[in-house]
Parts: C-alpha cells; structure tokens; sequence
C-alpha cells in the first residue's frame, strides 16, 4: 500500500522525509514516479493534474496538502465517493496570525503612508493610532479565522467577525449570514478575508461589498484569489474610497508580470507565503488519516463536499 504525493512544481523531499520519520514503514511515492498505480490507497495533493484519478482505482482516501481544498472540490473528475481530508494544524494558523498581523499593524502605524512619503524625502509625522482605535473585520471563522481574531484581540484591536452560520468565539462579536453581512462591514476599518473558496464565496469581495466598509478601509486578502474582484478593488482604490490592500493570493499565480496589483503604490503583494505547510508539523496527522484510511476508522478533518470545506 502506497501514499502518493501529488503537488507538481513543488520540492517534495522534505515531505517524504517527514513522513518517513512518523511512520518508517510507509511507502511513499512522488508523482508521477508510480510504479504500480493500483497499490496507491492514499493521496496527498496540491494542485493535482486533470483526470489523474481514473488512474488511481484503490484509493481509501484523498488529503489536501494545505488547509483549502477547493483545488480538489473544483476537480469535476474528483471520484464521487472518497472521502477528502484537510490539514488543521497550529503551525499553519500562528504563521497566518502573524502575517496578519504583520499587515495590520503596518497599516495601524501608517507604514504604507511612511513609505510614500519617504520616497518623496517628506518628513511628516501622521496621527498616532492604537489598536483599541482600529476595529478589524474578520470574514471567515475557521481554525485560521478563529485564531486570528483572538489573538488581534489580545492585542488590544477591536475584533468583528462574520460566518456563513452564527458562531460563538470568546471576546469576539460575530455576525452571521447573508442578513448580517452590512453591520459586519460597516464596522471593519481592515478586512482580513479568510473564507473557503465555495460557489457562495466566489468574487464576494466586490464593487457592491467594498462600498459598504468605513471609508478609507483597508483590505487584507489571504484566502483566494477568485474571493476578489480585481477591477472593482482598483476601482475602490483610486476613488478614494479604499486606503488600499495587502494581498497574498492571486487569480493567476504568479501574478503575470504585466497585473496592475504590482504597479500600485497602494497595493502590497506578497507571493501566496502567508501561510505555508510546515511538513514536520502536519506529518503525524497525514500518518494517522493514513492508518484510520486503511482501517475503515473515521477520518480526521474530513471535508463536507456539499459545504464546500
Ligand atoms: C494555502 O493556501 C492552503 O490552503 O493551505
């Protein structure tokens, strides 16, 4: 029985190497490096190619190589009746905290404005912020959500959050649903986008969602690339009506070189790092899912495919 990585145009060494470490037995193979197909009961993927399952008859179980999964959800070729599993894992949500974070507190103490004037030799002190001034929206509360805004929240912010279903997170306000969505916005002077990609999902951060936000409100995309309307944010931007965004992902990725976002005095682009799979971390949950796999036992992190994560 074999575990196969699929995640083309990525270093697999050290995944093979951290899961070895968990369990010396495994077999692990690296795509396309299979010599026997029908022995792969488990898969590890990212960005797998098209039609690769139909060459894959004994799988028990599929595993995302990250926290999303709508690379596999959006597969039209996914096998109806495997379950798909994610990765849930503390190193994931710190990284993302802290980038976050990162972003946040840049925008709290006028790092983009310092930047501007500084290449204009302007020596021009702006009003002092603190934290408990800023009130940072969260849209998405997941493990990465969840985190997030407490850990903001220990810092003294101002912390909104939003969800699809109401959900309860200690010090935090919450609103939920399509009903609630414009008191959330109406109070986020940074929106941290952290939602799964999902039918419901796509292009939500548009013209109609940007207007409703304080004025001069700041966006922080660290979800998806498809969550954005890339026209109506540049649009939002140079009406003055947004101060600007932190973006980390991308419709296209790598952002093509000719992209308006990279140009932007007011945008910030950063390659898709916001948050990246440590495999030390995150091997005992891909050994253990593989085992429960093999043995019939209730999968951990199991995806709902109607939920979309
Ligand atoms: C990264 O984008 C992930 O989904 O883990």
């Amino acid at each position: 029985m074999t575990l196969l990585i699929i995640a083309p145009d990525r270093d697999l060494s050290p995944w093979t190497i951290a899961l070895q470490a968990c369990e010396p037995e495994l077999a692990v193979k690296i795509w396309p490096q299979v010599p026997v197909k029908e022995d792969v009961t488990f898969a590890l993927c990212w960005r797998q190619p098209a039609d690769i399952w139909q060459q894959l008859p004994n799988l028990r179980c599929i595993s995302s190589l990250g926290a999303g999964v709508d690379h596999l959800l959006q597969d039209p070729s996914l096998p109806a009746d495997i379950p798909i599993v994610r990765l849930v894992d503390p190193f994931l949500a710190q990284s993302m905290f802290e980038y976050i974070c990162a972003a946040t507190m840049g925008i709290l103490r006028d790092f983009d404005v310092y930047q501007t004037q500084q290449s204009a030799t302007c020596w021009h002190p702006q009003n002092l912020s603190l934290s408990h001034h800023c009130t940072v929206g969260i849209m998405g509360l997941g493990q990465l959500g969840a985190y997030t805004a407490q850990r903001l929240a220990q810092m003294g912010f101002k912390v909104v959050g939003w969800a699809r279903s109401q959900k309860q997170i200690e010090g935090i306000e919450t609103y939920a649903g399509h009903a609630e969505l414009v008191d959330f916005l109406k109070r986020s002077n940074i929106l941290v986008c952290l939602l799964p990609l999902t039918e419901q999902t796509r292009n939500i951060l548009d013209r109609s969602l940007l207007a409703k936000l304080p004025h001069q409100a700041y966006l922080i995309n660290v979800a998806r690339g498809e969550h954005l309307v890339d026209t109506d944010l540049l649009t939002a931007i140079d009406a003055g009506q947004l101060r600007g965004a932190c973006l980390d992902v991308f419709r296209q990725e790598p952002l093509p070189s000719d992209h308006p976002f990279w140009l932007h005095p007011q945008i910030r682009v950063t390659p898709h790092c916001s948050s990246i799979t440590n495999p030390v971390s995150v091997a005992p949950q891909i050994v253990e899912n593989y085992r429960r796999s093999q043995t019939g036992q209730p999968l951990l992190n199991q995806v709902s495919r109607s939920r979309g994560y």
